[in-house]
């Protein structure tokens, strides 16, 4: 099974994209780092907890990580997710327990130790812990195989600024780090997020399912599709981070380019924007697999078939 480490700030699809993940034998889960985002990171760690209970998988050790940004004060999404950040289905309390290294010294450790382009690195929040983590070791960027994560935007611009994707814009210092390593990098940008949208009948899918997981994950995402429902008219709501398991699973279901991508770091109005040179004008050197489509029907079935076998 393919190595990764899961790097979250859940989030109801961060979650969803957890569970894909736990419940796919083509992966291995070495840790999952919980960071700031969504919400605050005494919640991101607890709901990284409760989404491993609810896979019943309490055997992945869960590390939390950097509680903000590198060098900004952190914005949060309560608006989106909800107070807790996992709102929608009622969950218990998380009774595995939290590991006691800090997130950036796991992910350093585990990379040290591995034998190089043998772990993916799977970022689904602000990518402070990652950032961190290169900076801090910079010999463990050549072992990363690739990172594969969600955030940015091309033509679908922003969400959270009218120019920048939330995960960017959270921790854009943090993302010029990741986007300037030198490492295989995939990104799951709005524009491909933008188009896995769980429609009634999807999540009319999940819940007949009728295990625990499924049901948890219609109710999460009922709760979820509201915000993006009201604001953008979207047909349910955008499973964005399930995007980046989906494509270590079935590559196939997404079509993108590989650009140059640059971070902006000081416009006035534009921090956060990903500069992607989709039409390659700048002439400056490819650094990103940027991903443009994906085959939503193909994605639910991968989704909904996986997490049948979930508890
Ligand atoms: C991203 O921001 C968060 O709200 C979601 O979990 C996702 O990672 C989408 O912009
Ligand atoms: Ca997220």
């Amino acid at each position: 099974p393919r190595k990764i480490i899961i790097d979250t700030d859940p989030g109801q699809d961060d979650a969803v994209a957890i569970l894909l993940a736990l419940a796919s034998p083509e992966i291995e889960v070495l840790g999952i780092t919980a960071v700031a985002g969504n919400v605050p990171l005494a919640l991101t760690q607890k709901n990284a907890r409760i989404v491993c209970e609810l896979a019943g998988r309490t055997d992945i050790p869960v590390f939390s990580g950097c509680d903000r940004p590198l060098s900004r004060a952190l914005v949060t999404a309560e608006h989106v997710h909800g107070k807790t950040g996992l709102d929608g289905p009622a969950l218990p309390d998380p009774e595995m327990p939290l590991q006691d290294a800090h997130a950036v010294a796991f992910i350093v450790e585990t990379l040290r130790r591995a034998e190089a382009g043998t772990v993916t690195l799977c970022p689904l929040g602000p990518l402070t812990n990652i950032a961190t983590a290169l900076q801090q070791a910079p010999e463990i960027a050549p072992k990363i195989a690739e990172i594969v994560l969600m955030g940015g935007a091309y033509f679908e611009v922003g969400n959270i600024t009218p120019a920048a994707e939330f995960n960017i814009h959270v921790d854009p210092e943090a993302a010029a780090v990741v986007f300037g390593a030198g490492v295989p990098l995939t990104v799951m940008p709005l524009d491909v997020t933008h188009k896995a949208l769980v429609t009634p009948e999807r999540n009319a899918a999940f819940r007949a399912l009728g295990n625990r997981a499924g049901i948890a994950v219609a109710e999460m995402t009922d709760f979820f599709e509201r915000f993006d429902k009201a604001k953008y008219g979207s047909l349910g709501a955008p499973l964005h981070d399930p995007c980046v398991t989906a494509y270590l699973l079935a590559p196939e279901l997404f079509t993108g380019r590989h650009v140059n991508v640059e971070i902006e770091t000081e416009g006035r109005f534009t921090a956060g924007m990903t500069v992607a040179d989709w039409w390659g004008v700048s002439g400056r050197a490819p650094n990103a697999s940027f991903m443009g489509d994906v085959d939503a029907d193909g994605f639910f079935t991968l989704l909904t078939g996986r997490l049948a076998r979930l508890p």
